[in-house]
């Protein structure tokens, strides 16, 4: 029977610093949408994971990323999304194009020893899928339709066309619990039939129904509708759901009925805190009695999972206890993520 990670792993103070130089200094990461950017030049401040990055696209349409933090004296620079030419830094007003260069500092006239020459943010990598925008902190990554492989296809088929999609709103939380407890309980539904009563009432979570795959970048759940499942209405195009979780921290659900997709990261705030947004689309028909239907229905289930993750924290932070057991099958996405985290952090 696998065991867990050891249960320090959710508490100890040691390992953002760890999983950020190993894990996500290096992770393509959801980090926002493309209509933020406005119509022309325009950037999006992000995170990934816990560091810092800035998306920029400028006037001639070329996207670029830069680590969100100033030259000068390391403030983070930009915040928010928006149309913009430039980027100035909130402390003294250093301002970057949207190219990354230093453009002016004030007063560096003054001082013959200064040069902007030179000067510039440093570079990060950037994808889009449809309309959505991917940041890697690092500037040499593997291009994101290679950690992508096939889920836009997988996507696809559930009749769900991106390109189609339209930005509806974002859910932003936190949860008193450390990132991998949240990403972990994202990727088994052992629990759905104990502790979500009204999601297993529409998806049939049953193991012989709800499939489980793990892939080299990103695992996926399908769920099919229960035959007679009630509290959504699962009328239209997508009859199934599917929740993907792209490694390591962007988790993507298609809930069956309309036109649908969510999509957002888990962003670790600390040891024992975990931030996190959820960008909706739907399709331009889908009717808003049914998104806000939809909306009610998955806010419940994030409602009942704060509540259990929390719990967890509290229980393996109680430090006497050196770690669980998993079920080979049922949480063998579990199993297959704490490897990677194990392969990744050493
Ligand atoms: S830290 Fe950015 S201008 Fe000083
Ligand atoms: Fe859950």
């Amino acid at each position: 029977m696998p065991e867990t990670l050891e249960w320090s792993a959710y508490s100890d103070p040691m390992l953002p610093a760890l999983e950020r130089e190993r894990i996500f200094a290096r992770a393509w990461q959801y980090v926002g949408h493309l209509v933020e950017l406005g119509e022309g030049p325009g950037y999006v401040a992000a995170r990934v994971g816990d560091i810092p990055v800035v998306v920029t696209r400028d006037r001639d349409g070329v996207l670029r990323a830069f680590l969100n933090v100033c030259r000068h004296r390391g403030s983070v620079l930009a915040a928010g999304a928006g149309a913009r030419e430039t980027l100035q830094c909130p402390y003294h007003a250093w301002t970057y194009g949207l190219d990354g260069t230093l453009k002016a500092a004030p007063r560096s006239n003054r001082e013959p020893g200064f040069d902007c020459e030179g000067i510039s943010l440093r570079p990060a990598s950037v994808g889009t899928w449809g309309p959505f925008l991917f940041a890697n902190p690092d500037p040499e990554a593997v291009p994101l339709a290679d950690i992508l492989g096939e889920l836009p296809e997988l996507v696809a088929a559930t009749g769900v066309e991106v390109e189609q999609l339209q930005h509806h709103s974002r859910a932003e939380s936190s949860v008193e619990a450390n990132w991998k407890l949240v990403a972990e309980n994202f990727l088994e539904c052992y629990h759905c039939a104990v502790a979500h009563p009204g999601f297993s009432a529409v998806v049939d979570v049953s193991p012989d129904a709800y499939e489980l795959a793990s892939g080299d970048t990103f695992s996926s759940q399908f769920g099919p509708v229960r035959g007679n499942g009630s509290g959504l209405d699962t009328a239209g195009e997508v009859k199934r759901s599917q929740f993907h979780f792209l490694w390591p921290n962007t988790m993507i659900n298609i809930f069956p009925g309309r036109t649908n997709l969510s999509i957002g990261p888990l962003l670790p705030a600390g040891p024992e805190r975990t931030d996190r947004f959820l960008d909706y689309f739907f399709g331009s028909e889908t009717d808003t009695a049914w998104i806000d239907e939809l909306l009610a229905f998955d806010g419940q289930v994030g409602v009942e999972d704060k509540v259990l993750v929390e719990n967890v924290q509290r229980g393996v932070a109680s430090g006497l206890i050196e770690r669980g057991r998993l079920l080979p099958d049922s949480e063998r996405l579990i199993v297959d993520f704490q490897q990677r985290l194990q392969t990744a952090l050493g």
